[in-house]
């Protein structure tokens, strides 16, 4: 493809800008060279643009940065971002973070930016709660996630910016999240743990090839953003970490994951649109989502889940070509009276499953509200979700599909599914309740709300046409 082609050509351009950075440590600008970007991507495959580039280029280094693992860099972040700003207007600046373990507070990136992390950078998130500013909860969500009220900045994050990059040679971005998760689990903490990277109001997106560990809570949070790429990332986080979900795009439009690899302790992606009341007034979908390429380990969640906070809706989500290990659900639709909102236009092609509790599950009954003001009378409409060409061995039940009474989940679709079961599965192979659709292939046979089409129909296509940006 045309865009692989130029990224490619950008990214060696790139890399021997770098190359002559990393060799003069002291080098301010890159030799006043035009840096092109990795994954120009982002431009060209959102904008049909040219690949972007960044005239000017500074090294943390420059800004009294010290890669000890032990002095905080903060301020020389703060000092870096501020300094490459005024360049917004005039080709860009471009962040390079050297070899080294740079502990630092959360800081903003900036318009027309690149964050770039040399392949053995590491980004450490900070310890010291003085240098975690407290911020507002989001409007779709009305409090934080773990507690009412604000929370804690993500450590990289942004508001109302337009052309942000973060990406390097698999650099490494390290939440040290176990101190968060104890302090979580004893319930010592006053506000919301804060994500790694959350970028809120924002245009154009790349986040490329970075090794993201054990982030205090969500890893990757694009909040009312939209044309956003995401690709070639490693997300690890403890298989029992609390909340550590890799991707979740939030009210975002034209979202792509690709290439990405997560073991995790909660969804290895949740495509999410707000919470009840608050969710319903900003009113904002996540929608013309892809997702490609994705192979998750998550043991106690889903490979893949809708919700359970969409109450601005989700529409129009294609995901194919996904594989996962010993993981719960392998696509989970969450929701629950008072959300309001919908779950619709939901396209799965291609899963490799091995170890699973389920291959499919949908929850109409999944009680979480952000307080109980919620209104009764708000019911989620759930209908066409296609999931088809799937392949799952050592399970222990195909489905668990339950809706909402009197507001079923329709327009269901399965098709050429085979199931191995597990040696100790469950007696019922499907459980269904208010759920309706066609199935065509499927084995085990799907429960008796599943209108059988006969093998060899089709009838769950994948769309063809391509999102227009
Ligand atoms: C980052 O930006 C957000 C949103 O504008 C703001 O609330 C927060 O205080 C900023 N964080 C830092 C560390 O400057
Ligand atoms: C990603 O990082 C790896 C490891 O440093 C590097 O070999 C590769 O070229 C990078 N890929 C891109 C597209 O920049
Ligand atoms: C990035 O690093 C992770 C963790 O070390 C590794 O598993 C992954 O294969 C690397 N990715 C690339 C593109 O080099
Ligand atoms: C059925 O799914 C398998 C993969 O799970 C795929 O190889 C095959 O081509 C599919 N069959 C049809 C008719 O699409």
């Amino acid at each position: 493809m045309e865009w692989q082609r130029r990224n490619r050509i950008a990214s060696q351009t790139l890399a021997l800008c770098i190359a002559l950075m990393a060799a003069s440590m002291e080098t301010v600008e890159c030799a006043g060279r035009s840096v092109h970007l990795p994954g120009g991507s982002a431009g060209s495959a959102t904008r049909g643009g040219a690949v972007r580039q960044r005239t000017h280029t500074a090294s943390l280094k420059d800004f009294g940065g010290v890669g000890d693992g032990i002095t905080s860099n903060t301020k020389a972040f703060h000092a870096a971002v501020a300094h490459l700003a005024q360049f917004a207007g005039g080709g860009g600046g471009m962040l390079f973070v050297p070899a080294g373990r740079w502990l630092t507070g959360p800081f903003n990136l900036t318009n027309s930016f690149t964050l770039f992390l040399h392949r053995d950078a590491v980004i450490l998130a900070t310890q010291d709660m003085i240098e975690w500013p407290v911020i507002d909860p989001l409007p779709s969500y009305g409090r934080g996630r773990d507690h009412s009220g604000g929370r804690y900045s993500s450590l990289i994050g942004g508001s109302h910016l337009t052309d942000v990059v973060i990406a390097g040679d698999n650099g490494t971005i390290d939440g040290q999240g176990a101190f968060w998760w104890k302090n979580f689990h004893e319930g010592k903490l006053k506000y919301t743990r804060g994500y790694l990277i959350e970028l809120m109001h924002s245009d154009q997106i790349l986040i490329s090839n970075l090794t993201l560990l054990n982030s205090p809570t969500w890893n990757i949070h694009p909040v009312y953003s939209s044309n956003i790429v995401i690709s070639q990332i490693t997300i690890l986080a403890p298989v029992h970490s609390p909340n550590t979900d890799g991707i979740n795009p939030d009210s975002s439009s034209h979202v792509r994951i690709e290439d990405c690899y997560i073991v995790s302790g909660d969804d290895c992606v949740a495509i999410k649109s707000g919470w009840d009341e608050y969710g319903i007034a900003v009113g904002m979908p996540s929608q013309h989502i892809i997702i490609q390429r994705l192979t998750c380990i998550s043991p106690t969640s889903a490979v893949i889940a809708l919700g359970s906070e969409m109450s601005g809706g989700i529409q129009d989500v294609r995901a194919e070509d996904i594989t996962a290990i010993d993981s719960e659900s392998g696509i989970r639709i969450k929701t629950a009276v008072g959300r309001g909102g919908y779950v619709k236009d939901i396209f799965v092609r291609g899963m490799n499953l091995n170890t699973m509790k389920w291959v499919f599950r949908m929850d109409g009954n999944y009680k979480s509200h952000p307080d109980n003001k919620y209104d009764p009378h708000a019911i989620p409409v759930i209908k066409g979700i296609s999931y088809s060409n799937i392949i799952a061995k050592n399970v222990k039940q195909v489905a668990s599909l339950h809706g909402i009474p009197n507001a079923p989940f329709t327009g269901i679709c399965i098709s050429n599914v085979t199931v191995q079961l597990a040696a100790k599965a469950r007696k019922q192979t499907w459980t269904c309740t208010d759920v309706e659709g066609v199935s065509s292939g499927v084995t085990p046979a799907p429960c008796a709300s599943f209108r059988d089409q006969g093998a060899g129909a089709n009838p769950c296509p994948f769309p063809t046409g391509r999102f227009t940006y």
